[in-house]
C-alpha cells in the first residue's frame, strides 16, 4: 500500500479538505500521506479547520482518524466543536487518556463506522511519567508512539497534530531542524498522512524556514484588517503533485461548513 511508484497522476488520491471552493481549486484536495502545515496567527481558526477535515472523513469515509493537541484538553477541544455545531453524536469519538490503557481503547473502536481518537497533553504527560523519562526528551518521543500505536491497531492513516509550536516550547531541541526532519521521515515511513498546525509568531520565523520546506504543503490562514473588519482569509502557498490556484480566498464558517470565497472583492487586495 505505502511508498507505491505513482506513474499516472490519476493514481493519485486525495483527502478532502471540505471547504467549499478550495478543493476544486486544488484537483480534489491533499494528497495521500503528504505532511501538510496548517500555517497561521492564533484565532485564525487552525484548530477548527483541522478537527473538521477530521470529522468529516470520519463520517464520511469511515476513516479512522487521530486528533493529538498539546494545547488543549479534550473538554475544551469538543466544547469548541460543539459550539460549532458538529454533532458529536454521529461519529465514534475515543478519548485517550491512557497510552498504557490503548490495549481497552481499541476494543471501543467500531469497525463498521469511522472513529476519530482524540488524545491531549494530559496523556502525553501522564506517559512521560510512566516511563520515567525527562521530561525534555520524551515529549517528542510519547507523541511517536502514539502514532505508531493507532496506525498499527487502530488502522490510523490521518492525523492532526496540534502543534509544533506548543511542541517546541514544551521540548529542548539540542537541534530542532534535524529533530524535526526526522519526525516527518518518520512520518512518512508511516506513509501518514498529516495535518502540523504550525502558530505564526516572530521568534519561530527560523524555525518555520525548516517546517515549510520539509513539508508537502502549506496552507495559510490570516487575519487581515480591512476598513474596520478584520478578514478571514486562506491560502494555498505550497502543495506538492497537485495543480493548485495560489489567490488569496476569503474564509468563511457559516451553517456548519467552511467556504473559501472571493467574497465579492479583489482576492489580490
Ligand atoms: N461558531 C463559530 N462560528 C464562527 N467562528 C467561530 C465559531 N466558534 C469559534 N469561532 C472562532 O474561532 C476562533 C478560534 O478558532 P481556533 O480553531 O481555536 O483557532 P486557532 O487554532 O487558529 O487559534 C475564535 O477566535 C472564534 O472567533
Ligand atoms: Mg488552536
Amino acid at each position: 500500500m505505502s511508498n507505491e511508484l505513482i506513474l499516472d497522476a490519476s493514481q493519485i488520491k486525495r483527502i478532502k479538505t471540505y471547504i467549499k471552493g478550495l478543493d476544486e481549486n486544488m484537483q480534489g484536495g491533499i494528497p495521500e500521506g503528504h505532511i501538510v502545515l496548517i500555517h497561521g496567527s492564533a484565532g485564525t481558526m487552525k484548530s477548527s479547520l483541522c478537527f473538521s477535515m477530521m470529522y468529516n472523513e470520519v463520517l464520511l469515509n469511515k476513516r479512522n482518524c487521530l486528533y493529538i493537541s498539546l494545547e488543549q484538553s479534550y473538554a475544551s477541544i469538543l466544547k469548541n466543536m460543539v459550539n460549532m455545531g458538529f454533532d458529536m453524536s454521529k461519529i465514534n469519538i475515543i478519548y485517550m487518556n491512557d497510552l498504557a490503557k490503548f490495549g481497552t481503547l481499541v476494543k471501543q473502536i467500531n469497525q463498521n463506522a469511522g472513529n476519530l481518537i482524540i488524545t491531549d497533553i494530559g496523556c502525553v504527560r501522564k506517559q512521560i511519567k510512566d516511563i520515567k523519562v525527562s521530561e525534555n526528551k520524551s515529549w517528542l518521543n510519547v507523541v511517536k508512539n502514539i502514532i505508531l500505536k493507532t496506525a498499527q491497531e487502530a488502522n490510523v492513516n490521518f492525523f492532526t497534530f496540534d502543534s509544533l509550536s506548543a511542541l517546541y516550547t514544551l521540548s529542548t531541541f539540542e537541534n530542532p531542524r534535524m529533530e524535526l526532519f526526522y519526525f516527518f521521515e518518520y512520518l512518512r515511513d508511516l506513509n501518514m498522512t498529516s495535518l502540523m498546525i504550525s502558530e505564526e509568531s516572530e521568534d519561530k520565523a527560523n524555525i518555520f524556514g525548516s517546517e515549510s520546506f520539509l513539508s508537502d504543503g502549506i496552507i495559510t490562514l490570516r487575519l487581515t484588517p480591512f476598513r474596520r473588519n478584520i478578514i478571514r482569509e486562506i491560502s494555498i502557498s505550497k502543495m506538492r503533485s497537485t495543480k493548485c490556484n495560489t489567490d488569496v480566498f476569503s474564509f468563511e464558517f457559516k451553517n456548519g461548513s467552511f467556504y473559501a470565497l472571493y467574497g465579492g472583492q479583489n482576492p489580490l487586495l
